[in-house]
């Protein structure tokens, strides 16, 4: 395989995907396909923007004439598909949003990988990256396997689950080479400040509130961004053909309890006596439709692929927080403008 298309690649999760692609195969020319929205930032690439075999492509997946001339173009061999609208507390407010991208932007990339692989498709490889939203929401027992049935709950995680229904639809309809995983919750570097915690981070430093949806009872299940990545590259490369793998961190957390060590953690790196940011708590209004529990059973990708999360949370959590409180000015950047809007009308802080 010679090139590869990454979609989203200027987001949190592709920007890793990105790098670690970049670095650990320079043989392999890798195309970054992203419409730069609010969550996309060229600044998580700047490390690597100037390497010979990285390409960035400014466009939308929901254009599919610019799909179709992009892969006539460049006649990727593999694609690696992550843009999407990943926030679901914005697809309960705008939820069209995420059928126009998740769905019909999927299905788009789906038709103009077809347009140049339909009368070959050996050594072409599709991967779609997908979510555990998209089994719904556990009791206090058990977990999602492969086979549990889908049950998606939130407009985000419907408009996910359609889309991984039309790559299988194509991979079982047309034998087009397509992959799924289904990952929980990432943290890490680089993640836009909406989501819980680099949004905790970012208010403990401004000392403002820490808004929790309901009780703080939920629970997920959190895995460090770079292991992610490790775990794309080892099914992109490894993964069997029509199959999925779960990707999880074996780390199931309440929100209320994840919270209290972020604060803990941010005391200590900020030199507040212990105990400083646990009284920015505040319980708000609940998420609607809030699916309560979420757990990965990641035993397939361990025992056909050998994968499995490298780092310890309490690790992760660490670097994390190490890296916003390195990282002001993108923090800055990232939380001037637009940002200060979406915080208000959702917050109505
Ligand atoms: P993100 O919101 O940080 O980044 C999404 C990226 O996609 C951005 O760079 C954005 O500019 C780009 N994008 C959005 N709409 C686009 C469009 N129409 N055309 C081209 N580019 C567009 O998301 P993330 O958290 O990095 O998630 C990446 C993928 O991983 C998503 O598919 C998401 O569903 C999935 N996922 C995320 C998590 C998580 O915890 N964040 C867990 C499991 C799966
Ligand atoms: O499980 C994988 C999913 O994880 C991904 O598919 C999504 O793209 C990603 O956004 C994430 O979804 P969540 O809804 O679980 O993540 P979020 O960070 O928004 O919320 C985590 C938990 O914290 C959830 O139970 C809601 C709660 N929460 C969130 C925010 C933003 C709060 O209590 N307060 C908040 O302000």
């Amino acid at each position: 395989m010679n090139k590869l298309l990454i979609t989203g690649g200027a987001g949190f999760i592709g920007s890793h995907v990105v790098r670690l692609f970049v670095t650990k195969y320079p043989h392999l020319k890798v195309y970054n396909l992203d419409a730069l929205t609010y969550a996309g930032n060229l600044e998580n690439l700047l490390d690597i923007e100037n390497q010979p075999n990285y390409q960035f492509l400014h466009g939308d997946i929901t254009d599919e004439g610019f799909l179709m001339q992009v892969f006539q173009e460049h006649a990727f061999d593999g694609v690696i598909h992550l843009a999407a609208e990943s926030h679901v507390d914005r697809s309960i407010s705008n939820p069209g949003a995420f059928v126009k991208t998740n769905v019909n932007g999927t299905v788009n990339l789906l038709n103009a990988a077809m347009s140049i692989w339909k009368d070959d498709f050996a050594g072409k490889r599709f991967y779609h990256v997908s979510t555990d939203e998209v089994y719904g929401s556990l009791g206090e027992t058990g977990f999602f396997t492969e086979t549990t049935a889908y049950d998606p709950q939130s407009p985000y995680s419907a408009s996910k689950a359609a889309s991984d229904h039309f790559v299988r639809a194509y991979a079982n309809t047309y034998g087009f080479p397509a992959v799924i995983t289904n990952c929980s919750n990432n943290y890490g570097p680089h993640q836009f400040p909406e989501k819980l915690l680099p949004l905790c981070i970012h208010n403990i430093k401004n000392n403002k509130p820490l808004p929790i949806y309901g009780k703080g009872e939920n629970i997920r299940d959190w895995l460090f961004v770079e292991d992610h990545a490790r775990a794309i590259d080892v099914v992109f490369h490894q993964g069997q053909l029509t199959a999925t793998y779960n990707i999880g961190g074996v780390n199931e957390w309440k929100n209320i309890d994840i919270v209290r060590l972020l604060c803990d953690i941010m005391d200590r790196k900020l030199g507040n006596v212990q105990g400083t940011s646990q009284e920015l708590i505040t319980f708000v209004k609940d998420r609607a439709g809030h699916d309560m529990r979420y757990a990965i059973d990641a035993s397939k990708i361990k025992n056909e692929l050998g994968w499995e999360p490298s780092l310890q949370f309490e690790e992760g959590l660490e670097k994390t927080v190490d890296w916003y409180l390195e990282n002001t000015d993108w923090l800055q950047n990232v939380t001037s403008g637009a940002y200060q809007a979406y915080y208000q009308k959702h917050y109505h802080a």
